[in-house]
């Protein structure tokens, strides 16, 4: 049998990682896929970064054009990154009916609707198993694993730059710029660092995990988006204090009104097996119907992590590449034909509950003032500790709000702020039980 032939944009990080893989591995994937696989085509900006890479038998070029219009290319996988010369890439190899493998979330959490549209015009896959948390095969779990049910919610980790640096902040005490510089430093961060700590990196992930779990077309232009920029370390500690850790989270859900789409810091439980997952590390909770709660645990990025789930579905494309269209999984897991634009619900429409820190002037009758207005907006209060006298007449009041609506929380908020007595802006993060049900 003819071998499978690889187009391969990129010869990064990633790009290095999979040629290395394909190498080292040969043996084992050859046994597994019963055909060969081989890199005839690459594209990268330094050649000769990709000649030191691979042997004289592979055509190697500066211009991607050279790899997507080639005739003797099956598949092109596409390590570029970014939403300029990859989407074009993408496109046109399409166009010219190669299957497309790609590790790039932006691409597909911008473009993914009409990327996607084009490929079943033209009968060909879309894999993107390397596309959210590197090495971990969510989108297989989602897409294969759990067909049988229906998913009610997902909560991940995502952003293992985040994670590494919150999980430094509170063992560490680390301050948030040195541990950024440490992730950038050690490969975790992307190109442009500002994409992992204010939330777009996992946005993008939660928008194609959202459309996988509940069958809708990607909606990145409604995910509420927000980083961890703005963390204090007290807010850490306190929370700890409490019995919680603070992760990133990407959280999606399906409810009765719609589905809720957000990033955004959380407080989970120290006991939930997801809360103990540190450092640049990935974990995934998948809620529902059937199986339960299910976690996916496992390294997010990195060359060899990414590179195993982009040669895992360079190998599923190989299987499948003289299949009947039809027949393949769906890209987003349902058909397209019945993708369902179910609404994303507005961030004052989320249910949940509430950490709040109030800075207040330590005078009698203050707590009765802000309790009063919990009150008066039906939230019910979970817990409530005073952290005693900050400087002068200050105290910091760490309240724990049982669940409301977010726009019920937001007017409490703002009526907390107008007292003459509360002296700075009130800090609010999100807390999510994570409970299996
Ligand atoms: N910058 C990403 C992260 C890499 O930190 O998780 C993988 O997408």
């Amino acid at each position: 049998m003819q071998p499978i032939r690889i187009g391969l944009l990129g010869v990064g990080t990633v790009g290095g990682g999979t040629i290395e893989l394909l190498k080292t591995n040969a043996a084992d994937i050859g046994r597994r896929l019963g055909r060969e696989l081989t890199i005839s085509h690459v594209a990268n900006r330094h050649t000769e970064r990709a000649k030191s890479l691979l042997d004289e038998h592979t055509f190697i070029s500066n211009d991607v054009n050279d790899v997507v219009n080639a005739k003797d290319v099956d598949i092109v996988v596409e390590l570029i990154g970014g939403t300029t010369t990859a989407k074009d890439a993408v496109i046109q190899a399409i166009k010219n009916g190669k299957h497309i493998v790609t590790a790039n979330k932006k691409l597909l959490a911008e473009h993914g609707n009409e990327i996607f549209a084009l490929a079943a015009k033209q009968g060909v896959m879309v894999m993107f198993e390397a596309a959210i948390a590197g090495g971990i095969p969510i989108v297989k779990a989602l897409r294969e694993g759990l067909a049988a049910n229906q998913i009610q919610s997902v909560a991940g980790i995502i952003n293992g730059t985040s994670n590494f640096i919150l999980s430094e902040m509170r063992i560490r005490h680390s301050a948030f710029d040195e541990t950024l510089k440490e992730a950038q430093e050690l490969g975790y961060a992307e190109a442009d660092p500002t994409f992992d700590i204010e939330g777009q990196d996992a946005g993008h992930k939660l928008s194609l995990i959202s459309s996988l779990a509940f069958g809708t077309p990607i909606h990145f232009d409604q995910c509420y988006l927000e980083g961890i920029k703005h963390l204090a370390q007290q807010d850490i500690q306190y929370a700890e204090e409490l019995g919680y850790r603070i992760k990133l989270l990407g959280i999606t859900r399906k409810t009765s009104a719609g589905i809720e789409l957000r990033v955004h810091p959380t407080l989970i439980p120290q006991a939930r097996l997801i809360a103990k997952v540190d450092g640049v590390m990935n974990a995934v909770s998948v809620q529902s119907n059937m199986v339960g709660q299910t976690l996916y645990y496992g390294a997010g990025a990195g060359a060899a992590p990414t590179a195993s789930a982009v040669v895992a579905d360079i190998i599923d494309v190989a299987r499948l590449i003289d299949s009947n269209p039809h027949n393949r999984v769906p890209y987003l897991a349902f058909q397209p034909a019945l993708l369902e634009n179910t609404p994303i619900l507005s961030m004052d429409n989320i249910i949940s509950s509430y950490y709040l820190r109030v800075s207040a002037r330590d005078e009698p009758g203050v707590l009765g003032e802000i309790a009063n207005i919990l009150a008066s907006e039906h939230i019910s209060i979970e817990a409530l500790i005073q952290k005693g006298v900050v400087h002068h007449d200050t105290a910091e009041i760490v309240i724990l709000t049982h669940s409301t609506r977010e726009g019920t929380i937001k007017k409490a908020i703002s009526c907390m702020e107008n007292l003459s007595r509360v002296i700075a802006p009130i800090t609010m993060i999100r807390m999510e039980s994570l409970h299996a049900r």
